[in-house]
């Protein structure tokens, strides 16, 4: 029998790395900082998008050693199995293949021999014909009126990630223009307060309701879905399904079982993860009717030109390589789990609870892809808020607290511009004036005040950072930024070797909520408590009872 292969922490460039932790420990980052040569190496312009390492507590020989780290944990060839559809996500015996649902049309992308991409596109171009037709009047409601609204009913992958674009898009000028007079909303969560914000105000006369669920079995959507059918028919008549709903799933059996004819769903497959899945008819399709397609074939566009750097650049140079590197040597090797996703940008306000999603999903993981134990803790701590309001919220921990390295994400042109007459600089200006002061201020070691507050207002610094600059936030850029994280996601998962691909932690969740179903339905009906047992402990029956 082959002997198993050993853990990534056993290798000798894993023990480099811990070693030469004591050097770095050594150095203060202002130190680090005054070397300018080090500070160009850590310095990355490609694709237009500029991000600054130089703040990390790294130099040339971290680097070197994680480059080694790469080449040990197979980095390259893990890419490589990626793109070429092999199947990686080993628990569920399926490929990941996110990169194939914004691949160009003459792409080849292959899966179980098949080249993935015509399907892909068969779809894109359904949406697109769908789209213009809604948007154009020539597919209205029961009652002959157009469908100017869209409500998205989802959740978790399903609507993180959708969410989080239409909003850095909601507020760019060329997506306004082509948005105006149409309303696009979400509704994820079972609780009923969301089903009332999403639908407050909202004729079903003029509303589409879009349903998307990969499985299309998770509970809480699967509730919200009937309640949106009943909120339409109440009004509309039964017949108004066809013309009201439709839906985005791989799974078109059930889709037609629950009344949508299948015409009218935008299919998807299994190789797309939930979270991975904006790109796919469950982002695009929402966003197509609120955008138009221009709007997103720019966004697929943006995303792609990411993929392909990540498929093609080399370790050096490539930004979601060692955005991924330096997340993993911050992780496993200083002793920081967790990260702030900071932009300064409002219209990225959804950014951070979409790479919450991709990240802690993917790599909250116990074992190695093969089921072992692993010897080290794996995964990512990931909150964040823009700048600059969280810096009036949970930036005082940062700055003298615990050290948590901060992602600031800048963009140079602004979406929208506010100048007011008689103020020195512009709105846009005061907002980048505290993006560069704050990455500044994590790294000095400073205190120049009384005696008795020098305690008080010391601030060690030495605390990491990088500084990713975007041109401007539009369509293009906003695929861009979502495809880095994914890919740096994946970085962390691949040198980590664990299975960034599926979400086991998460089942036992919804098992457990559904027992709870029966039992409580089972206890209205007889208008008694709720029995105990089966594996519901004392505690969580006498709570519900
Ligand atoms: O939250 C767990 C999860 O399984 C996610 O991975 C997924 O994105 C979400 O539920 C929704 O699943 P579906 O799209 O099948 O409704």
């Amino acid at each position: 029998m082959a002997k198993p292969a050993p853990s990534i922490a056993e290798t000798p460039a894993w023990k480099a790395l811990q070693e030469h932790v004591v050097d770095i420990e050594q150095t203060h980052l202002r130190d680090l900082l005054s070397d300018q040569q080090r500070c160009e190496a850590l310095i990355k312009e490609d694709l237009g998008l500029y991000l600054d390492l130089s703040r990390q507590r790294v130099n040339q020989t971290t680097l070197k050693l994680l480059m080694d780290l790469a080449e040990a944990s197979q980095l390259r060839s893990k890419v490589e199995a990626m793109f070429r559809g092999e199947r990686i996500n080993e628990t569920e015996d399926r490929a990941v293949l996110h990169v194939a649902t914004r691949a160009r049309r003459d792409q080849v992308i292959t899966e179980g021999g098949k080249n993935v991409v015509p399907e892909v596109w068969e779809v894109l171009d359904k949406i697109k014909g769908f789209a213009d037709k809604v948007r154009g009047g020539g597919w209205v409601g029961v009652t002959g009126k157009p469908l100017t609204n869209v409500v998205a009913v989802g959740i978790g992958g399903s609507f993180l990630g959708p969410l989080f674009v239409h909003t850095a898009l909601s507020t760019e000028p060329r997506a306004m223009a082509s948005s105006r007079g149409r309303e696009l909303r979400f509704l994820a969560n079972v609780d009923p307060i969301d089903v009332a914000t999403a639908l407050q105000g909202l004729d079903p006369e003029t509303t589409l309701v879009v349903i998307i669920s990969k499985t299309f079995t998770t509970a809480e959507t699967m509730l919200n879905a009937r309640t949106c059918r009943a909120w339409l028919t109440a009004q509309l008549g039964p017949e108004s399904v066809a013309k009201h709903m439709v839906a985005v799933s791989t799974n078109l059996k059930l889709v037609e079982e629950f009344g949508i004819d299948p015409v009218n769903a935008f299919g998807f497959w299994d190789w797309v993860g939930g979270r991975f899945s904006v790109c796919s008819a469950v982002g695009v399709l929402p966003l197509t009717l609120q955008y138009g397609w221009d709007v997103m074939a720019r966004f697929l566009a943006g995303a792609n030109a990411m993929d392909d750097h990540f498929r093609n650049a080399p370790l050096e140079s490539n930004l979601p390589v060692l955005m991924g590197l330096v997340s993993v040597w911050n992780i496993s090797f200083m002793g920081l789990p967790a990260r702030a996703l900071l932009p300064y940008c409002q219209a990225l306000s959804k950014l951070a609870p979409h790479i919450q999603q991709v990240s802690m999903e993917s790599n909250g993981k116990g074992v190695d892809i093969k089921g072992k134990p692993l010897p080290f803790e794996a995964g990512e701590i990931d909150f964040g808020e823009p700048g600059t309001n969280g810096q009036h919220s949970f930036y005082q921990l940062i700055h003298q607290g615990r050290v948590i390295p901060c992602d600031f994400i800048g963009i140079v042109r602004s979406q929208q511009s506010v100048y007011l007459k008689g103020e020195t600089v512009s709105n846009h200006d005061e907002l980048m004036c505290n993006f560069f002061a704050q990455a500044t201020s994590l790294e000095l070691r400073s205190a120049s005040v009384p005696d008795h507050l020098v305690p008080h207002k010391v601030f060690t610094g030495n605390r990491p950072s990088l500084s990713l600059l975007l041109p401007e936030l539009n369509a293009y850029t906003v695929g861009q930024l979502l495809a880095l994280y994914e890919h740096q996601v994946a970085v962390q998962g691949f040198v980590w070797n664990i299975n960034s691909f599926d979400q086991w932690g998460v089942e036992l969740g919804k098992v457990l909520a559904s027992k709870l179903r029966t039992k409580i339905a089972e206890a209205r009906t007889n208008s008694r408590f709720m029995a105990g047992s089966d594996g519901l402990n004392y505690s969580t029956t006498r709570m519900v009872n």
